[in-house]
């Protein structure tokens, strides 16, 4: 369900959400450019004093694949109430509202938390997050062709390549088509870089730091194997983290280890019971 076609609430809500997050409103207005509109993806639950937006809870609802199956769970976002109205309640009130609207429709709802206490008391839990690091042997980089954030056409052949991807894994990966991956994007400043590597039909999302390749996400309509991704990375490349499950990347050494990402996975509902080690890519976090 969209944001109120109203003017007013969109903006009073896109001005709570700057004046807690300040390149948020810019973020949105880029990735509405690139094609994803957070206002028709997010539904929010707001509480308003005469007209003004002071508190806000947005649910957006993201087709995902979890223990193998595709599902929809609901991914609550951008929780926050204004600076000087806070401990009066008004982020209970929409939190409660968004989560009766929640579990009417879906099983499972997820969140990142960077302060996970102020969930537990709406019975989200914790569930640990790995990343997945191992040796990998680089090769020379001269096969990509790198996308660049501010060149349209290179944003409208990464969201063709978003379109018609494989979820990065079979355990645990978003499978939203690419708005939620474009949000995430548009969020992260200075940002991954972006690779396509037209030998392997593939968009690598990732940062190099000397010998270390960070792999963020992988989009292909059909997973190349982790060698053959790091044999395009560089030769100075020993060692791979996958900061998504790697269990599509084919043979690998990766062993998980605790994620180093600060913004913890909290789930409310149902979640699968497998016991092995998960993360979500970074673009399919909300
Ligand atoms: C976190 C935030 C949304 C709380 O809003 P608020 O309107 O002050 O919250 P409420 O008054 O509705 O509090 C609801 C409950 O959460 C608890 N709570 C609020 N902030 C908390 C915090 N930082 N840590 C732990 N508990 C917290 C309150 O004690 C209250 O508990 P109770 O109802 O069980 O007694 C607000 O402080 C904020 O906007 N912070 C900046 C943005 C942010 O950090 N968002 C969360 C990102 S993970």
């Amino acid at each position: 369900m969209a944001y109120p076609a109203s003017p007013e609430l969109r903006a009073s809500t896109l001005a709570l959400l700057g004046g807690t997050w300040t390149r948020l409103p810019s973020a949105v207005a880029q990735a509405r450019v690139w094609g994803a509109d957070w206002c028709e993806r997010s539904t929010p639950f707001v509480h308003t004093i005469e007209g003004e937006v002071v508190a806000h809870v947005g649910v957006l609802e993201i087709p995902v694949v979890l223990a193998g199956r595709s599902c929809t769970v609901a991914g609550v976002h951008a929780v926050c109430t204004h600076a000087e109205l806070r401990g009066r309640g008004h982020m209970r009130g929409c939190m409660e509202a968004a989560l009766s609207w929640i579990d009417a429709r879906y099983d499972t709802a997820i969140l990142w938390a960077n302060d996970p206490e102020i969930y537990t008391r709406f019975g989200f839990v914790s569930q640990a997050e790995s990343i997945f690091v191992g040796p990998v042997p680089g090769g020379p980089d001269d096969g990509l062709r790198l996308l660049a954030r501010d060149d349209p056409r290179d944003m409208d052949f990464l969201a063709t390549q978003l379109a018609r991807r494989c979820p990065v894994s079979r355990r645990v990966a978003g499978h939203d088509g690419g708005w939620l991956a474009l949000i995430d994007l548009a969020l992260w400043s200075p940002g991954p870089s972006l690779a396509w590597i037209p030998a392997l039909e593939c968009v690598v999302v990732y940062s190099i730091r000397e010998r270390f390749l960070d792999l963020y996400d992988v989009i292909a309509p059909q997973m190349p194997s982790l060698a053959q991704i790091a044999a395009h990375m560089g030769s100075q490349v020993d060692t791979a983290i996958a900061y998504f499950c790697p269990d599509a990347l084919g043979d690998h050494g990766l062993v998980a280890e605790p994620t180093v990402l600060i913004d913890q996975l909290m789930v409310r509902g149902e979640w699968p019971s497998d016991p092995q080690a998960l993360a979500f890519s970074p673009l399919a976090r909300c």
